[in-house]
């Protein structure tokens, strides 16, 4: 089975950035893939941007390498590269001085007419720098749009002072802020599994649900990025952006549409019901680690970001909780890390245990049920239910996972996440994007919690590469009766 392909409207898609390693890893990838589906108009241009001296030549050249690259053998067709990379204009802008300007809006006048989106795949620090010299060009059209990724700010107030910034060129509905977990397939059929069924919306709640856990594990370590990571560390690079994400999403109200503000009206509303974790909470609700050497000669994180010195967290789990009426008492467990024993990621609903057993104590055990989605690998859902154990012998419970893989269930290749935002950005829709206020809100969370320790003289918790985190964090759920579930290996 299929999905329907829709082709969009006439765009041109400008990459600040163009040469850099995010176009070439995910966004060029994702425009192939679109266009190998038959999505982009014959009218749609690609125009990589950056200060290097390229021709379109060059450009194209340097794409099919990235492509060989970052696209799988069978999905790379020669032709249907050639057809792509005719799409690809490079023009040399120096997005801070007034070199190459002109011949940007030179070209674009030939596209005036058509969806105009300008992708900032650049250091933050330039965004507000770029949008000013897009308004003072006279290139932002009625019909632009203009995104932007993380990390936006590094705290409240420069995250506020970034959205000034772009927000005085452009208006809130032409920004787009990209939080790459809301495009994975798995994230968006939380929503479709959440309000598309009538089964669990009744047992959504406290009444029903004990505890929640969010997982994104990562086995790679900080893979050359560790000038900005050093700076960043998980709290600010995963926990603010995507782990934030998937609780909204897990917690939020039934939004009454599935547009872009209802939707991010409820987000928004448990971004705040966040009980704050400030100085007296933290060192009961938080864990920090940082890796050291490991087994198979994986190095410490302070070698491989050559800062013997350095506290930044490679791992983080903590109990945040939600005061609302729907989740009061209920705890939702984070939990993610560089350097762990596997690359999964996984939300884990906890139901209740069952008021009373019927059973005779050799029966066996009643565990309680747990819905788990998988984000990756293997997308799918799980939910665990008690069954009898087939045979004619006597009452035998079981624990059981009626199983769904998507990729069993619709043998689909599993789009990556800006195919479908990349898209969304060109058909206007903000749904998976994230809001100004969402972001503020998110920091406003973060911040007193970073603060904390600021002011602590507390170091991160030592864990050997390889493995699942400091034992703190085994500690931190355990102390509640619960355990992490370690399914995943
Ligand atoms: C990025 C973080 O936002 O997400 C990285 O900056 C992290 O540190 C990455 O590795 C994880 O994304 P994915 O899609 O590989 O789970």
């Amino acid at each position: 089975m299929s999905s329907r392909i829709i082709a969009v409207e006439p765009f041109d898609l400008v990459v600040f950035g163009g040469a850099g390693d995010l176009a070439y890893r995910k966004l060029l990838p994702a425009l192939y893939h679109r266009h190998r589906d038959g999505q982009l108009p014959t009218e749609a241009r690609v125009i990589g941007v950056s200060r290097r001296a390229m021709s379109d030549a060059d450009y194209r050249a340097a794409t099919k390498a990235a492509l060989d690259e970052h696209v799988a053998e069978d999905e790379r067709d020669p032709a249907v590269i050639d057809t792509f990379l005719k799409r690809l204009h490079f023009v040399p802008v120096d997005a801070q001085a007034e070199a190459g300007w002109d011949d940007l809006a030179t070209l674009l006048k030939s596209g005036a007419d058509r969806i105009r989106a300008f992708y900032l795949a650049v250091a933050p620090e330039l965004f507000g720098v770029i949008s000013g010299k897009l308004g003072a060009h006279k290139l932002v059209t009625p019909k632009t749009r203009v995104i932007i990724e993380k990390p936006i700010g590094h705290d409240l107030a420069s995250a506020k002072a970034v959205n000034d910034a772009v927000g005085a060129v452009f208006d809130e509905r032409q920004i787009y802020r990209i939080d790459h977990y809301l495009g994975k397939e798995t994230v968006q059929n939380l929503m479709a599994l959440r309000f598309a069924n009538a089964l669990f919306e009744p047992l959504w709640n406290a009444a029903h649900i004990d505890h929640v856990q969010i997982t994104v594990a990562e086995s790679i370590g900080v893979e050359g990025r560790g000038g900005y990571y050093d700076t960043s560390g998980a709290l600010r690079d995963m926990v603010q952006n995507h782990l934030m994400q998937l609780l909204c999403l897990v917690a939020m109200e039934a939004p009454s549409h599935m547009d872009a503000d209802s939707v991010r009206d409820e987000k928004i509303k448990v971004l705040r019901g966040l009980k704050p974790i400030g100085e007296a909470e933290a060192p009961a609700v938080i864990v920090r680690g940082q890796y050291r050497a490991g087994a198979g000669g994986l190095a410490a994180y302070t070698q491989e970001v050559d800062n013997p010195q350095s506290t930044t967290e490679t791992f983080i789990a903590l109990k945040a909780e939600i005061e609302n009426w729907r989740w009061a008492g209920v705890p939702f467990y984070l939990r993610t890390g560089k350097r762990l024993p596997v690359r999964a990621s996984e939300i884990v609903v906890n139901f209740r245990k069952i008021p009373h057993s019927i059973f005779e104590v050799g029966a066996g055990a009643i565990e309680e049920n747990r819905l788990v989605l998988r984000i990756q690998p293997d997308e799918g859902v799980k939910l665990w239910l008690m069954i009898k154990d087939p045979g004619p012998g006597g009452m035998r419970l079981r624990y059981v996972p009626l199983d769904m893989s998507f990729a069993d269930a619709f043998g689909a290749r599993a789009p990556d996440a800006y195919e479908r935002l990349i898209l969304d950005v060109i058909r206007g829709n903000q749904t998976l994007f994230m809001r100004r206020d969402e972001v503020e809100a998110a920091w406003a969370w973060i911040d007193p919690i970073a603060d904390a320790w600021e002011r602590s003289r507390d170091t991160p918790k030592a864990y050997p590469a390889g493995t699942w985190g400091p034992s703190a964090a085994v500690a931190l759920i355990e102390r509640d009766g619960r355990h992490w579930q370690d399914e995943m290996g």
